[in-house]
């Protein structure tokens, strides 16, 4: 038997760094996908093969001793053939139309898609169980995850978060196009994340303003999705990048791209921790074609996406 689910990547459309300190923040499911299928095998080993390469483990190691990245593949087939008490091993291809470590949902994608596919090799689950059985996977990985990707990956469409209130889903669906480009310069959000902190205790005044300010900003924008007004949406996206900025998440490339972004787009700003991975550009029928274009002709790695409003699918 053959068990087969796909997961969307997501985007951070406002209020990523403020979110860390209690500002509300808006994702989005987009509709790049990762999919992942598993089948039991009579081999006692679990076999993973991905286009970042292969893991191949017999069951029941403790997961400290796994180093690869497709680690909460492992963890998850060795959790369900454990709780199953199960003599079995399996096998998982993972396929992925997402980008990795660009802050696009990929791990997050690959954990709800894997935990999805290897579970109901062995009995029925819920998507809230396929959602907690994500999230400790994904804590294998990156441990402090607040589980918002995992969640806007299982559910799709746009969520508001925030540490207090948790999740909420938003019922807009607005009719916008992202362009979304990669800068191409690794980063790594945990650093980042430090960068902002010392940013915060250096200019603790400065700070709380600038949450107050992304606070408003996000509560505007609940509204302007309600009425899918693109222009007014994208002049806050432009107003966001300014708080970015402030804080220190930019650099020179991003600003170029944000730059060239707004030659044809609504707005523009970088999208997750900052420091490089990707900016992500507002546009419609009427503007995406040459966004995508001006991008292309200065080589950057950019391709259009829209809102998943599926979310985790299994089949
Ligand atoms: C990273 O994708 C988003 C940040 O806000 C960090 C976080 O929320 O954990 C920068």
């Amino acid at each position: 038997m053959k068990s087969k689910a796909s997961a969307p990547g997501k985007v951070i459309l406002f209020g990523e760094h403020f979110v860390v300190y209690g500002v509300k923040a808006i994702l989005c499911a987009i509709n790049k996908r990762v999919t992942v299928s598993a089948s039991k095998i009579h081999e006692n080993t679990i076999s993973i093969k991905s286009n970042i390469g292969d893991l191949n483990m017999p069951p029941n190691k403790p997961i400290t001793e796994i180093k690869s990245p497709l680690k909460p593949f492992y963890f998850l087939a060795n959790k369900m053939i454990e709780k199953h008490n199960q003599n079995t091993g399996m096998e998982i291809l993972v396929q992925s139309e997402i980008p990795l470590g660009v802050g696009l949902g990929s791990s997050s994608a690959c954990c709800v898609a894997g935990a999805a596919a290897i579970s109901r090799l062995f009995s029925e689950t819920s998507k809230k169980e396929i959602l907690e059985l994500a999230i400790e996977a994904e804590r294998t990985i990156f441990q402090n995850t607040s589980g918002a990707d995992c969640t806007v990956c299982t559910f799709g469409g746009i969520m508001e978060y925030d540490k207090k209130n948790g999740f909420s889903k938003i019922n807009s669906e607005p009719n916008f196009h992202l362009v979304i480009a990669n800068s191409e310069i690794e980063h790594s959000t945990e650093a980042i994340v430090a960068n902002v902190k010392q940013f915060k205790e250096k200019n603790e005044e400065k700070f709380s303003n600038l949450c107050k300010e992304e606070s408003e900003l996000v509560n505007n924008v609940l509204v302007l999705l309600k009425n899918n007004d693109l222009s007014g949406l994208g002049k806050n996206m432009l107003k966001n990048q300014e708080y970015l900025e402030t804080i220190g998440i930019s650099n020179e490339k991003l600003r170029s791209m944000i730059e060239l972004a707004q030659e044809s787009s609504f707005g523009a700003k970088i999208t997750g921790a900052g420091g490089g991975g990707c900016i992500i550009a507002l546009t419609d029928e009427s503007n995406l074609e040459n966004v995508v274009e001006q991008f292309k002709k200065k080589n950057y790695e950019c391709f259009s996406a829209k809102i998943d409003f599926k979310g985790l699918d299994t089949f």
